[in-house]
């Protein structure tokens, strides 16, 4: 099965390339915008692709979604370099802050197709713009709730998704609120590898390696949902989950009150605005970055707060 679906995303942009050439036979081609997500299936990922796909029909453009089956940015940088050779109109790129991407992004971006990069920024390259949430306020408004709402207590355990630059800059934020605030203290960190599993494992190794943590905030779609479940292996329910996103998970555990709030954001929002910005872009405006999509608190209280599309 795994073979199977290999063999599909490695072959998708030998399809990309042949689709362009039809399109481009016909009286009036389409615009073709590759979008290269940080892991296929991710349900986050997913939504940004619908606002899209969305955006590209009312446009008269095409997406094609691609991505590693499970993340691995050299997959995401391998894909990126294929789709250059397929020469679609514009790439939509997740950051993975790596030089040698941003060689790639500049070659693209030399051959005369733009880049943008979404949800995570590659701030060191050419592309034409960042469209999405501003990271660092985000981490700061996930502090600014954890000092809110957790009184009695300030030992905090980090769950970030990968080495993305948005879960830098979420954590920067989120420290330096947790830093002004006395009491409070950060005391681990580890990554979730964006999966709920690994969110569960290593929110579990964490309360055993310190029993002491009462707050446990995680950084990517699926880690508040991996952090209940930790929580709860460890036997320790009492441990206050915060996370990010609306993802149905989350929602549920929201309205449960296994998690107390989540810092929620738009990736329909993300890719449809990233598209309509491309078309401006094709019809000769300047783009200015960042472009950001804002971000909405959703606690018990305020379960319709999220801005995502469902
Ligand atoms: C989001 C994050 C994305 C991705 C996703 C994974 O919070 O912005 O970069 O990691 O979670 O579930």
């Amino acid at each position: 099965y795994v073979l199977i679906r290999f063999f599909d995303s490695t072959t998708k942009v030998d399809d990309l390339v042949q689709r362009m050439e039809h399109d481009k036979t016909s009286a009036s081609p389409a615009k073709h915008i590759v979008l290269i997500a940080q892991e296929l299936d991710n349900p986050f990922w997913r939504e940004m692709e619908q606002g899209a796909d969305q955006a590209a029909d009312k446009l008269g453009m095409k997406i094609d979604y691609m991505g590693p089956i499970r993340i691995d940015p050299s997959e995401q940088m391998r894909l990126l370099e294929k789709s250059i050779a397929a020469k679609p109109d514009a790439i939509l790129v997740q950051g993975i802050g790596n030089p040698e991407y941003d060689q790639l992004i500049g070659k693209a971006v030399d051959q005369g197709i733009p880049v943008l990069t979404v949800d995570a920024d590659e701030p060191g390259s050419r592309r034409l713009a960042y469209v999405g949430t501003d990271n660092r306020k985000a981490g700061e408004q996930l502090g600014e709730l954890v000092v809110k709402n957790e009184a009695r207590n300030g030992q905090i355990g980090v769950i970030i998704g990968s080495e993305a630059d948005n879960q830098r800059l979420r954590l920067e934020g989120f420290r330096s609120v947790i830093s002004a605030a006395p009491g409070f203290q950060i005391i681990d960190v580890r990554s979730s590898n964006i999966s709920r599993i690994g969110a569960a494992e290593q929110a579990e190794a964490m309360l055993k390696q310190h029993p002491d943590i009462s707050t446990i905030v995680g950084f990517s779609a699926l880690d508040a949902a991996g952090i209940v479940e930790g929580v709860t292996a460890a036997g320790q329910e009492d441990v206050s989950v915060y996370g990010f996103d609306d993802l149905e998970v989350t929602r549920k555990g929201i309205s449960e009150g296994d998690i107390k709030a989540s810092v929620v954001q738009q990736p329909g929002e993300i890719g449809a605005k990233a598209v309509y910005l491309l078309d401006q872009w094709f019809k000769g405006e300047k783009l200015s970055t960042p472009y950001f999509i804002p971000t909405n608190i959703m606690d018990g209280e305020h379960m319709q707060a999220g801005g995502s599309n469902r």
